[in-house]
């Protein structure tokens, strides 16, 4: 068998890692990869859709996996199918619940899905005339692809007007901003639940807690995540049947009445509140950092459930009695200003945990930087204290110029 994992992220290392002890996989491609894929398999600088498809055709692929939104919203799966190549994922229609946050809120609405009370909007006025009516915070969104950076929490009403105006008039993302939803702003702490989908089914994994703020204690900007953990220990046994009930079910529902029948995976981002949990967005994919500790406590044989699922069987998940943490190491600077090209030293040093590159490429012998999240260490241990000390020890091991990572991953 031959896979390609489409993605160069700490997920699709965490993937490979997971796939590279199954001896029915004689080779794994990349694109494009990073230093961990590298090491793993070949990777391969393409990334248009159709070259991604001749590459696929040429080397006669068995499977592809795709990690990040961007192919998945542009039409991969269905160029893919079409060619009769396997892929695991939405096609592009299905895609849109995460590619439109118009349409996913108008899904989730539709199919009484516990959601924060929103309007779509796609007149600049109507926009601007609706927030002076309303109370703050408030959150504005834009409904297109942002790269994570279209949500903006308004404190107040210029903050509102202002985000309208950048998002609808001055276009800072392009067509993602010239729709609009708006929506009351929820109070809680979130949690990630990533399921498996066979096309029938939905198989949740374990909830995981992904660190979104820059900062220790959970200052400065949004980032892709700076860490995570598994299982969420904030999550407990009846937020998970208030999320079966009110948001994993009539989410099933609505897929089978819109007769979408996907096989990939789906992403609830979950903000649990004191009147319950509430689903902010999909992503019809897997997280970055939340893969890294799944694919970590994970006991199935990944390329088996990935192949059940296509086949349409269901699958029975399990998962270690374990707890898994996950630190990402940063370029200093980042979600903003970076800078790159160091080389990373002492990585093979590294004992206690799984170092998986991210913006991280092999040159000759050594490893550089090249991107905002350099890499993940990811640990298990009977008690997140134990993870925790691990993946800080080894964190402290490891050396690069401008490195810089949160100091309270695993820290509750
Ligand atoms: P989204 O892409 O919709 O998940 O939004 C990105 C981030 O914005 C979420 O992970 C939350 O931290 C925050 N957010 C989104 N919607 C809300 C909301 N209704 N209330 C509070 N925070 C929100
Ligand atoms: N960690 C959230 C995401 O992958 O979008």
């Amino acid at each position: 068998m031959k896979i390609l994992i489409v993605g160069h992220g700490a997920r699709e290392s965490a993937i490979a890692m997971k796939l590279k002890s199954d001896h029915r996989i004689t080779k794994m491609y990349f694109a494009k990869g990073n230093a961990t894929t590298e090491m793993l398999g070949q990777n391969v600088y393409e990334d248009s859709i159709e070259g991604l498809r001749d590459f696929a055709l040429k080397e006669r692929i068995d499977l592809t996996i795709v990690g990040p939104e961007a192919p998945l919203v542009a039409g991969i799966v269905d160029e893919f199918k079409e060619h009769g190549l396997k892929i695991f994922g939405p096609r592009q229609r299905t895609a849109e619940l995460e590619g439109s946050k118009a349409f996913s809120k108008k899904f989730m609405q539709t199919h009484g899905i516990k959601t924060a009370k929103a309007r779509v909007f796609d007149a600049y006025q109507e926009a601007i005339d609706y927030v002076r009516t309303q109370e703050f915070p408030l959150v504005i969104k834009a409904s297109g692809l942002a790269g994570g950076k279209g949500v903006v929490i308004a404190d107040d009403l210029e903050e509102a007007e202002s985000t309208i105006h950048s998002f609808m008039i001055q276009r800072v993302f392009g067509d993602a901003g010239i729709q609009l939803v708006i929506e009351e702003y929820l109070r809680g702490f979130e949690t990630s639940i990533i399921a498996f989908s066979n096309g029938k089914t939905l198989f949740p994994c374990v909830p995981v807690k992904d660190y979104k703020k820059a900062g220790s204690g959970d200052t400065g900007p949004n980032t892709g995540g700076m860490g995570s953990v598994a299982p969420s220990p904030e999550f407990t046994e009846a937020h998970q049947h208030d999320f079966e009930q009110n948001i994993l079910q009539p989410t099933l529902e609505g897929l089978q009445s819109y007769n979408i029948h996907f096989k990939g995976f789906i992403f609830f981002g979950l903000m649990v509140t004191e009147n319950g949990t509430y689903l902010l967005e999909y992503n019809m994919r897997l997280g970055d950092p939340e893969t890294q500790v799944i694919m970590a406590l994970l006991e199935n044989n990944l390329f088996d459930v990935i192949m059940d699922c296509l086949d349409g069987n269901d699958i029975n998940l399990k998962f270690r009695d374990e707890k898994a943490v996950c630190l990402v190491m940063c370029s200093g600077g980042y979600p903003r200003q970076i800078e790159t090209g160091f080389e990373i030293r002492n990585s093979e040093k590294v004992t206690n945990s799984q170092v998986l590159f991210a913006g991280a490429t092999a040159k000759g012998n050594r490893i550089l930087t090249t991107g905002g999240r350099v890499l993940s260490l990811v640990a298990t241990g009977a008690t997140f204290e134990e993870a925790r000390a691990k993946v800080y020890d080894d964190a402290r091991t490891i050396h690069y110029d401008y490195e810089y990572y949160r100091e309270d991953i695993g820290m509750f």
